[in-house]
Formats: structure tokens, sequence, C-alpha cells
């Protein structure tokens, strides 16, 4: 139920959350790294989720094989442009792919802004190669704290003209956005939209917090905003996009069935709601999958889907002559 007269796109998507499992192969070979296990089939229960982890923590814990393998520049490029291969694949037309720079030069001590550049440059020869358009979006993974967040942000200012946003994703309970007014304060003077990982572990507050001291345009989840009415009006009033991530709320255990799902509600109170994937190979889906598969089973009509298919062009971080390019 996909609309091909409409563009399609993916507004939350982990670059680092999408590295194939043949890849991680590939490279563990490559740099002879020991990895868990040495065939496709085995090594597949250690990069992916099984059914549902019990929480968001738990869930990020398989993101990690897929950094271990990051032994030099050219694994980061390599991984950027795979990234824009399977999004022209899926039929993406329009994508917006996030990383946490400081996360995937963790392992080998790969310098940050170094892998900041491979990432770009591995991104746009994927959308010379396959004519994807595409946008990167920083992530400071919050999980390590505010000083590699720091770390982080400075890496991604030293390009600060190829990133469109700034993110702030990883461990949502265990570090507030409060602990990051003074990044998202540097960000907004660079320019960049902003958008955060919000009401997805932490309830309805973490979202008030991410729109009125960090600044953010968009939500990445904000699935609690169920909880508060008087956020959904202001969410809805103020064209705040919602990026949601069906089967990921699933696996993260932040919903306990897609018939829960608050994205129906998010739709039918006008809310910019979007369909996307977050960690696609992690989570063994695509964006086919979520608009076809799990949008249904979240219980929305096809004109609800075709809504939320339009919002992803509406709330994209592009000018206004950019969007109608892809028209
Ligand atoms: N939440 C927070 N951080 C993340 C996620 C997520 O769903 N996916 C990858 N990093
Ligand atoms: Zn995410």
């Amino acid at each position: 139920m996909i609309d091909t007269t409409l563009p399609l796109t993916d507004l939350h998507r982990h670059l680092d959350g999408n590295i194939r499992a043949q890849t991680i192969l590939d490279l563990g070979r490559q740099f002879n790294l020991p990895l868990p296990a040495d065939s496709l089939e085995a090594l597949r229960p250690h990069v992916q989720v099984v059914e549902t982890a019990p929480d968001l923590v738990s869930f990020l814990q398989k993101l990690d094989w897929g950094v271990k393998v990051l032994a030099d520049l050219d694994a980061c490029r390599r991984v950027a442009w795979e990234n824009i291969e399977d999004a022209a694949r899926n039929g993406l037309h329009y994508v917006e792919l996030r990383f946490s720079p400081g996360y995937m030069a963790m392992t080998h001590n790969l310098p940050v802004a170094g892998v900041v550049e491979a990432v770009i440059e591995g991104v746009r020869q994927g959308c010379r190669d396959f004519g994807v358009e595409a946008r990167l979006i920083g992530i400071m993974s919050r999980t390590f704290g505010e000083a590699a967040c720091l770390a982080e942000l400075e890496a991604l200012l030293a390009h600060r003209d190829s990133i469109t946003a700034l993110d702030l994703a990883g461990d949502e309970l265990g570090f507030p956005g409060s602990l990051f007014l003074n990044h998202f304060n540097r960000a907004r003077d660079a320019g960049w939209h902003i958008t955060v990982h919000a009401g997805e572990a932490a309830g309805p507050e973490s979202i008030w917090q991410a729109i009125r001291e960090l600044g953010a345009e968009r939500i990445g989840h904000g699935v609690k905003a169920i909880e508060d009415p008087a956020l959904m009006d202001f969410l809805a009033e103020h064209g705040i996009g919602i990026e949601s991530c069906l089967t990921s709320n699933i696996q993260t255990s932040t919903i306990a069935s897609l018939d829960k799902h608050p994205l129906i509600t998010f739709l039918e109170k006008g809310v910019l709601a979007t369909i996307n994937t977050d960690d696609p190979a992690v989570q063994g889906i695509d964006i086919i999958h979520e608009y076809t598969v799990a949008a249904p089973q979240a219980g929305l009509s096809a004109a609800q889907i075709r809504t939320a298919q339009e919002n992803g062009l509406k709330i994209a971080f592009l000018s206004d002559a950019e969007k109608q390019a892809l028209i």
C-alpha cells in the first residue's frame, strides 16, 4: 500500500543500525577480527533482534557488532555507500540517514571527524551511483555521556555544510535531554535542523523538553505523547513531525503489540506522523514491510497510510524547492 505516484521517504534510519550481516562477515574476515560466528546463518542472532528485546538498551546492543568491524575509514565509506544501495533497492526516493560518528569510531580508535568525512563521501558516491536523494543527520549517542557527545558535535561541526540536522539517541532514561542544552544551542547556531529521540523509553515530559529546551522540530518515536492530550494538541498545532518506527517499537518493548500503537491516533488528531524504519538490518525489516505489513497491523486504513507517506515529504528537512524537485 505504497502510493507509487508519491515520493517514498524514510526520515528515521540509522546508518550504523543498517550494516548488512554479510558486510559484518566480510569486514571481520578482511581485518581478521574475532566474530561470534563465521557463517551468515550463525551470525544472524548476534546482529539481529529475534522477536523482541526486553528494553531499548538491550535492543541497542544488537548494533554493536556492526560498528566493531569498522576497522578503518574505508569500511565506514563502504557501509555508508551500501546504505544508499539499500535505499535504492527499496524504492526510496529520499532518505535521511543518521549516524553516531563517535560510536562508529570507538572500537578501533578512528578519528571521529574522519568517520564523518568517510560517511559523507560514501553517501555522496552512493547517491551518484543509485540516483537516490539523501541528507545526513548527525547523532550524539547520549549513552556515552556529555563529553563524548561534545566530541561528536565538534567532529560534525567540522563538516557542518554536509550535515542537515542534529539528533540525540541512545539511553533516553539514563541520560535526559537536560544534559545536552549547550550541545543543541551550538547546533542551532550552526543553522542545523533538530530532531530528538524522545518519548520512546521515557514519558511525555521528555518530548516537551526536547521541543522547549533543545529546539526539536521533529521527534523520533514520540510514542508516549499519547499519554498527554495537551502535548498531542501542541504537536498538531505547531506541525512538530513524528518519526514513527512501528516494528522498532515492538522490538524495543516500547509497545506490546502493533494494535496498541499510537500512530493511528496521531494521524486522526492531525499530527504530521510518518512511517520509517529505524535500524532495518538489525530489525530484519525494510520500509516496504513497514508500509505493507506493519502499518495495516497498526490499524491504519489505506487513506491513513497515504497521509503518512505525504507527511514524509512535508516534514523532510528540505527546502520547498528541494521538495518540489522530488514530486
Ligand atoms: N532509540 C534510541 N537510540 C537508537 C535507536 C532507538 O530506537 N536506534 C538506534 N539508536
Ligand atoms: Zn532511532
